[in-house]
């Protein structure tokens, strides 16, 4: 029989940056957690069987009018509760506390001082280690049955507890690295107070999806369209474990990848005998980029032409398949069920996922409760080759987003030569373990220079090498002076039609990584 999930250790948002932040370090500890909207019931909490809840952070006042709040109940469900932050605050004033508008506000890293008690679960914890406070109000009256267990210097009351409920509130971040001693404070309440077993191992995952898929699927067939990334890869790697040759995966090649990196995906897949179907598009994509020089047009022409392609595929295949696998992970799921709105869109994202709600199958999505590095375990349980887990993250429009103006079949040429002695020069070098991503941008300009005694007039390639934890911020990820010298030496000396080589030292924000 397959494992179910355990019960979990569930987080409700606030709205907090940093709120994906606390279910990672809870699941690196291999305790299962969850994100939920704060605005769950008690009663819908209880079902969940919860074996602890913690109450995030977020940007708001508990004192201002709509601030988010919780049920009062889910203080009544005999579950221990942590709130961080906004969520100690909350915590704070719904069980009759007082929380006001600090004189000093506190941001940034300061050491917080414990009371000395010897029978506190934090004894272990050094008296004065350093945490990331971030708040604009603190508490002022503790509530009933509470007392004060930490402070810093400018905030009196740091931490609090009532142990005798197993409530517990800190004004710090134990999720971020700042606070030095924040994953064994979230593991000492996880489970010293809450007694939660570390049980949330990727094994018993495979065996539950299988048998998933295969309930849901029944007799029906189903399709997974793949991009050669790791999140489409295990998606159809767990669908055909489950299904057999119920099981198609389609492979459409835009043409746009990286110079070998198509053969490669064919390769890297069939060897692990994932039937695979690779339709070579590349003359539809090009044909349908002519003269669009604008990034989002190019980003919708190429979103629209990949469901065309793949539509076209599936609904010809001997069996019509059903269902859709998709490789949506968590923080997807979280982004939509989050405290926060959208975001503004600052570029229309395309990858396989991408695919309309409104389509003709139903969705199958095996890793919608998984972060990355999870996946990334999962794909390596499932016999994926070290080289396919570790690749650098590449944008669903592939190199079209890398060739600034106009996309030809020559300027690919010159960026997938550019690109391939990038990543020669970098994958083995002692940078790559920094680096998030490193690639060649063609630029929409041409230079004067000279070879031999020859007058030439032709392209620039820009580097871009940048470090990052998510994608979602990043810095230059700085590479030494001489590897950047010999990088443009060998570009301008082996890709016919450049002879400039330019080095990209923007952050993001205000840059983004890709430059379209
Ligand atoms: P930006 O350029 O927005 O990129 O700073 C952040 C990260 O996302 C990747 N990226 C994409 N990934 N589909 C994807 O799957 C896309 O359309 C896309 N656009 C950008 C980018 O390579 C970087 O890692």
């Amino acid at each position: 029989m397959p494992q179910s999930l355990p019960d979990p250790v569930l987080i409700l948002d606030f709205g907090s940056q940093l709120t994906q932040n606390i279910a990672r370090r809870i699941r690196e500890m291999e305790i299962y957690s969850e994100i939920l909207p704060h605005t769950v019931s008690a009663g819908e909490l209880r079902e969940r069987k919860p074996r602890a809840l913690i109450l995030s952070g977020g940007p708001s006042s508990v004192f201002e009018d709509g601030a988010p709040s919780i049920d009062p109940g889910i203080f009544g469900l005999g579950v221990p509760v942590l709130g961080i932050c906004y969520g100690m605050q909350l915590m704070a004033q719904i069980l009759g506390g007082t929380v006001v508008s600090a004189e000093i506000r506190e941001y940034g890293v300061t050491p917080l001082l414990l009371e000395p008690d010897p029978s506190s679960p934090w004894t272990a914890f050094s008296p004065s280690s350093p945490v990331l406070m971030s708040h604009g109000d603190t508490i002022l009256k503790l509530p009933p049955g509470f007392r004060k267990t930490g402070h810093t210097r400018s905030t009196p009351i740091a931490a609090m507890e009532d142990r005798k409920n197993q409530f517990y509130g800190v004004q710090f971040h134990p999720e971020v690295t700042q606070t030095l001693q924040g994953v064994p404070f979230l593991k000492a309440f996880l489970v010293e107070i809450a007694k939660i077993s570390r049980n949330w191992t990727l094994s018993g995952y495979i065996d539950r999806q299988i048998a998933e898929i295969s309930a849901t699927v029944g007799n029906d067939h189903l399709i997974c369209a793949l991009s050669g990334g790791i999140d489409s890869t295990v998606t159809a790697l767990l669908c055909h474990l489950a299904l057999g040759d119920r099981f198609q995966a389609v492979f459409v090649d835009n043409g746009l990848m990286r110079a070998g990196e198509a053969q490669q995906i064919v390769h890297d897949l069939t060897h692990l005998n994932l039937p695979l179907i690779h339709v070579n598009a590349e003359k539809t994509f090009l044909d349908r980029l002519k003269g669009i020089r604008d990034p989002e047009r190019k980003r919708k022409v190429i979103g629209k032409t990949f469901i065309d392609v793949f539509w076209e595929e599936a609904l010809h295949l001997p069996v019509r398949p059903r269902y859709l696998a998709q490789g949506t992970l968590y923080p997807d799921v979280i982004e939509s069920i989050s405290h926060k709105g959208p975001s503004s869109v600052i570029k229309s994202h395309h990858n396989v996922g991408g695919l309309p709600r409104k389509n003709p199958f139903l969705l199958v999505e095996p890793l919608k409760e998984l972060f990355k590095d999870e996946v990334r375990r999962l794909g390596k349980e499932l016999g994926l080759p070290e080289t396919f887990i570790r690749k650098q993250p590449f944008p669903g429009p592939g190199l079209a987003i890398r060739i600034i103006g106009a996309v030809t079949p020559e300027r690919l040429r010159i960026v997938q030569e550019a690109d391939r002695i990038v990543r020669e020069e970098l994958d083995h070098s002692p940078h790559a373990a920094f680096l998030w991503q490193y690639f060649a941008v063609l630029l929409p300009v041409q230079s004067v220079g000279v070879m031999g005694d020859q007058r030439t007039y032709e392209n620039v390639i820009a580097i871009r090498t940048v470090s990052s934890q998510d994608g979602m911020t990043a810095d230059v990820g700085e590479i030494p002076y001489s590897a950047l010298k010999h990088l443009s030496h060998r570009i301008i000396a082996e890709v016919r039609g450049v002879n400039r080589v330019v080095y990209d030292i923007s952050a993001k924000p205000p840059s983004t990584i890709e430059w379209e």
